[in-house]
């Protein structure tokens, strides 16, 4: 069977994309199924500062522009089934061309057979071409429990349904009980019209994590957003 393709995004910036693609993809594989994460943020790309992974040879652009095989990019640690395709954090602003994003779907073809679940972390945007290219992706909308948030997320809800494209559901990041002028789950849920909604709790083992350069998954199993993200692995591989 060819992976599963999951697209995380949001139309806004801050609310934890790259922490869910990150942990989402690291807990998968810790359960067993072969995992690919895609960097294919090319403007600000932070997936590989979450594993402390600095100083790599190939990079998606690389990949993209031609001047190396997907598999030279390809990263892999001393868990065989967590494999790392980053972009680079360019010196001096990001790489503009993500026009060059055409062709990361002919790239995937050679590479999804490999894996159950290849995950790509993008951008902040309401533009859906990105995930059109991509023959068979999912999207998961990762948002904040504000309603400007929410707001937005339901814009690319119906942008994502518009264009035929599945929603696994929705992450409902740094959601914490003791602020009751939170977006509940519930006004999340009937707002949005997403059926499936994860809450990962706001949790300062996050801050933590990104420090260490080790996803709070494996740093932290026991702590809220840990155990939020590790739970929402579990149901993402049962879909
Ligand atoms: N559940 C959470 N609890 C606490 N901090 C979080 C949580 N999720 C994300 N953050 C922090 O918020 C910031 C933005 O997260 P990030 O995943 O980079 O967002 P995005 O990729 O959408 O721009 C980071 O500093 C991250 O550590
Ligand atoms: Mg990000």
């Amino acid at each position: 069977m060819p992976a599963k393709i999951i697209v995380i995004m949001s139309p806004k910036g801050g609310v934890g994309k790259t922490t869910t693609a990150v942990n989402l993809a690291t807990a998968i594989s810790l359960l067993n199924k072969k995992t690919l994460l895609v960097d294919a943020n090319l403007e600000t790309p932070h997936v590989a500062v979450y594993y402390g992974f600095v100083g790599f040879k190939y990079s998606l652009e690389d990949v993209l522009n031609g001047s190396a095989k997907p598999e030279d990019a390809v990263y892999t640690g001393d868990n065989p089934n967590f494999h790392l395709l980053p972009s680079r954090i360019a010196k001096k602003g990001g790489d503009k061309s993500v026009y060059k994003l055409v062709n990361l779907n002919l790239h995937l073809k050679k590479l999804i057979n490999r894996y159950d679940f290849i995950i790509i972390d993008s951008k902040p945007s309401y533009d859906i071409e990105f995930i059109k290219l991509i023959e068979n992706a999912n999207c998961i909308i990762v948002s904040n429990p504000d309603i400007t948030s929410i707001i937005e997320a339901k814009k690319l809800k119906d942008e994502l349904d518009d264009a035929g494209i599945p929603i696994l559901g929705m992450a409902l990041n740094r959601t914490n009980s003791r602020i009751k002028e939170q977006v509940t789950e519930k006004e999340a849920k009937d707002l949005t019209k997403i059926e499936n909604l994860w809450k990962i709790r706001e949790d300062n083992t996050v801050y933590r994590a990104l420090k260490t350069g080790i996803p709070i998954v494996m740093l932290s199993q026991k702590s809220a957003a840990s155990r939020d993200l590790i739970n929402m692995a579990k149901e993402i591989i049962k879909l």
